[in-house]
């Protein structure tokens, strides 16, 4: 047909493959050359049905998500994969889709355009579109309704999560599991029905019957379970036009939904993220075919709450850990907290006990330095002081492998003055994981000024082997994600130091789609962290320099947060807080005594300053050359900090708004507070030159 599809004979049944590796994605050609076939089969006598394969390791595994991005730049326009499908379902011969490996999105509502659909029982199914911000452009929400029912139509449009061939059997969307080779029971199962006619799934309305409220009741679930996001919403709209209206104008609303989705910022944001994921693993200094060193065992110091979480990660990923602490009674609660852990995913129903007890069997707690000459890697999660990182480091550097990688968890401390411990920097690294650290899906991989390629190059893929998204990032203080944080909290505490109630500050967050606001965050890190650090750190103050001071007062009080009862907010015993007004008391005293002016902040203030502080920072990261590219920044805060996807990150939210835009506010905000809002300079060029994020190159 065309170089993408090809089309062969095995007797009386064509047979359609679908050739575009990796993943035989609708790319243009796909959809026009299948059609093709189509026209070839019905004037050809000798066929009687044919068999519609993906060749390779998949059936069609959705859209090209380019070309979403090139239909939305055309104005939507004409979509050209739905009259493709129609040809494939007035084909008068049946055509039997056979899937393998995933049918999703676009691959899914070809499968369901034809006649009928069998599977391998390891096949699965879905439209994932909403993941994108979108909905399903081609039918998908017309027609898997009338296959699969309603609720399950609806569980898939709106989640898109994919199911599994038995339960797709079960349901009805596909119409058999063969057992064997695929091709060859598809074939099958062709002649079989060759004689009959070809069942047009979208005359198929036995299934669209529905009580109307389940379409409240998905209703609900999305605005629990995907707050904020709008594409769930449509496509559960989409369905129920499959129920309501006839097809013609069902898939004219379906229509007018994917449009609209297709044209939000949602979307682009989403679709931002997904590529931005597959970017930040390419390191433009360390080519692909960087040499990788084998990490079969590793030894983590420390059995704390970051430790022990990452002894976790490893064992699940089968990797063997040495945990090593300095006192047995530490050990024990360590390795208590792992068991516990554990025992709550058999629970509920994530792994079997004998998945728990093989990880457990992976991690070996000891007192000693014994095993440490033979590990792989060592990651050191002591407690947070210099002195003692350097001292243990010295010691890794005596006892380990010369090819043995050595990296800190630390979270503020210079990993070149820690390599400095060592007669091998370029073997060390700081790999910052976040809190729960068996949980968060970020890796902050920290570069010193001698870590070697094969280092980071090892890192980034051992980042995949364990489930993390590894961001590579430069050695300052705070890294990227923390040094941007210390900027939004300093900006909501100082809001809160002129007036602003702690709940409005948060509420505002939590509207823009973050799990928390930043008050209620310190709570539950712990008020006193930041606070013994600034005790270290007053020294360095400047003079005249106005600093965040209500903090330490709650801290001098002992309010640390959620583990004191009592923070930013009181908590009840279900840890569930309730503004406090001996809060709103200290907050005045200390604005008082510190003669800090009053004065109304509305949400769009609150908003306005928490979003931009970390944009200059990140500006001025970028610059400093501290992070890759604004999507490592934006990725980082997707993945550690609870931004919302559907923002697509810090620096893609500043590019939606026009940094022009983003940098006159904070120009303003310069005024009030010289010191601490001055604008990046990049920001400022990006700004004067109508510039963005986006379009930006190091030079
Ligand atoms: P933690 O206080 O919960 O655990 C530290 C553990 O190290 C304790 O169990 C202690 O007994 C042990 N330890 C101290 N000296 C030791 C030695 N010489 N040999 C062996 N074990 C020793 O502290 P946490 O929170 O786990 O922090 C560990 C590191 O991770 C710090 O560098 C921290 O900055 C960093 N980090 C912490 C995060 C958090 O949210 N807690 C997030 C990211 C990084």
């Amino acid at each position: 047909m065309n170089n993408l599809v090809s089309l062969t004979r095995d007797g009386d049944v064509a047979i359609i493959t679908v050739n575009n590796p990796p993943v035989n994605a609708l790319s243009p050609g796909v959809p026009e050359g299948i059609a093709e076939a189509v026209r070839a089969i019905a004037k050809d006598d000798q066929v009687k049905a044919a068999v519609l394969i993906g060749g390779g390791r998949t059936f069609i595994a959705g859209a090209d998500i380019r070309e979403f991005g090139k239909l939305r730049e055309s104005g939507g326009g004409e979509f050209g994969l739905p009259h493709y499908l129609i040809e494939i379902e007035d084909s008068r011969k049946p055509i039997v889709c056979a899937i393998h490996g995933t049918a999703f999105g676009g691959g899914l509502e070809t499968a369901m355009a034809a006649h009928y659909r069998v599977a391998v029982a390891s096949a699965q199914v879905g439209q994932p579109e909403v993941k994108l911000g979108l909905i399903p452009g081609a039918h998908g929400t017309q027609r898997l309704p009338r296959l699969g029912g309603v609720q399950k139509a609806l569980e898939m449009c709106a989640g898109g999560d994919p199911v599994k061939a038995p339960e797709a059997l079960a349901c009805g969307i596909i119409d058999k599991i063969i057992d064997g080779d695929l091709l060859a029971g598809a074939v099958a199962f062709a002649r079989e029905v060759a004689d009959q006619p070809a069942p047009r799934t979208r005359e198929r309305n036995g299934k669209l019957t529905a009580d109307l409220s389940v379409f409240a009741a998905a209703r609900e679930t999305a605005a629990k379970k995907q707050r904020g996001f709008i594409a769930p919403l449509k496509a559960i709209e989409a369905v129920e036009a499959a129920v309501t209206q006839p097809w013609l104008e069902g898939i004219a609303t379906e229509n007018r939904l994917f449009q609209e989705t297709l044209a939000s910022d949602q979307s682009k944001a989403l679709i931002h993220v997904f590529f931005g994921e597959r970017e930040v693993a390419k390191i433009p200094a360390v080519p692909a075919e960087t040499p990788v060193l084998p990490v079969r065992s590793i030894a983590v110091i420390g059995a704390g709450t970051m430790g022990g979480g990452i002894a976790m990660v490893f064992a699940n990923a089968g990797i063997s850990v040495l945990l090593k602490e300095t006192e047995q009674a530490a050990l024990d609660r360590g390795m208590a907290t792992i068991q516990k852990n554990y025992a709550t995913s058999v629970a509920k129903g994530r792994f079997t006990q004998a998945a728990m007890d093989e990880r457990l069997s992976r991690v070996h707690p000891q007192l000693g330095w014994d095993g440490f000459e033979s590990v792989d890697m060592v990651i050191e999660a002591v407690f947070e002081g210099m002195a003692l990182k350097k001292e243990i480091f010295a010691q890794l550097d005596k006892i380990c492998r010369k090819d043995a990688i050595l990296a800190s968890n630390t979270s503020t401390l210079s990993i070149d003055e820690i390599a400095s411990a060592t007669t091998r920097p370029e073997m060390v690294i700081g790999t910052h994981f976040f809190s729960p650290a068996n949980v968060m899906r970020l890796l902050e991989l920290v570069r010193g000024a001698a870590t070697s390629k094969e280092v980071i190059q090892t890192c980034m893929l051992l980042a995949k082997k364990i489930g993390k998204i590894g961001v590579l990032v430069g050695n300052c203080r705070g890294f990227v994600g923390n040094r941007m944080f210390h900027t939004y909290r300093r900006e909501a505490q100082f809001m809160a130091e002129e007036g602003a109630a702690p709940e409005a500050i948060d509420k505002v967050m939590y509207k823009f789609g973050m799990a928390m606001g930043p008050l209620a965050t310190g709570d539950l890190a712990g008020l006193d962290v930041g606070w013994r650090i600034r005790q270290e750190f007053r020294h360095t103050e400047v003079p005249g320099v106005r600093y965040t001071k209500a903090e330490d007062a709650l801290c001098e009080m002992g309010r640390y947060g959620q583990k004191t009862k009592a923070g930013w907010y009181q908590y009840d015993e279900n840890r569930k807080s309730m503004p406090d007004p001996v809060v709103a008391e200290v907050v005045k005293r200390v604005a008082e005594e510190n003669q800090i002016p009053q004065h109304a902040i509305d949400d769009q203030e609150i908003l306005d300053r928490l979003i931009y502080a970390l944009v200059n920072e990140g500006a001025k990261i970028l610059e400093e050359g501290f992070a890759l590219r604004p999507v490592d920044i934006d990725i980082i805060y997707l993945n550690g900090y609870g931004f919302p996807a559907h923002r697509g990150g810090p620096m893609f939210y500043a590019d939606l708004v026009g940094l022009k835009k983003v940098y006159a506010r904070i120009c303003e905000f310069e005024k009030h507070d010289g010191y601490w809002w001055k604008p990046a300079p990049l920001l400022k060029k990006l700004a004067e030159e109508g510039g963005s994020f986006a379009t930006w190159k190091r030079r």
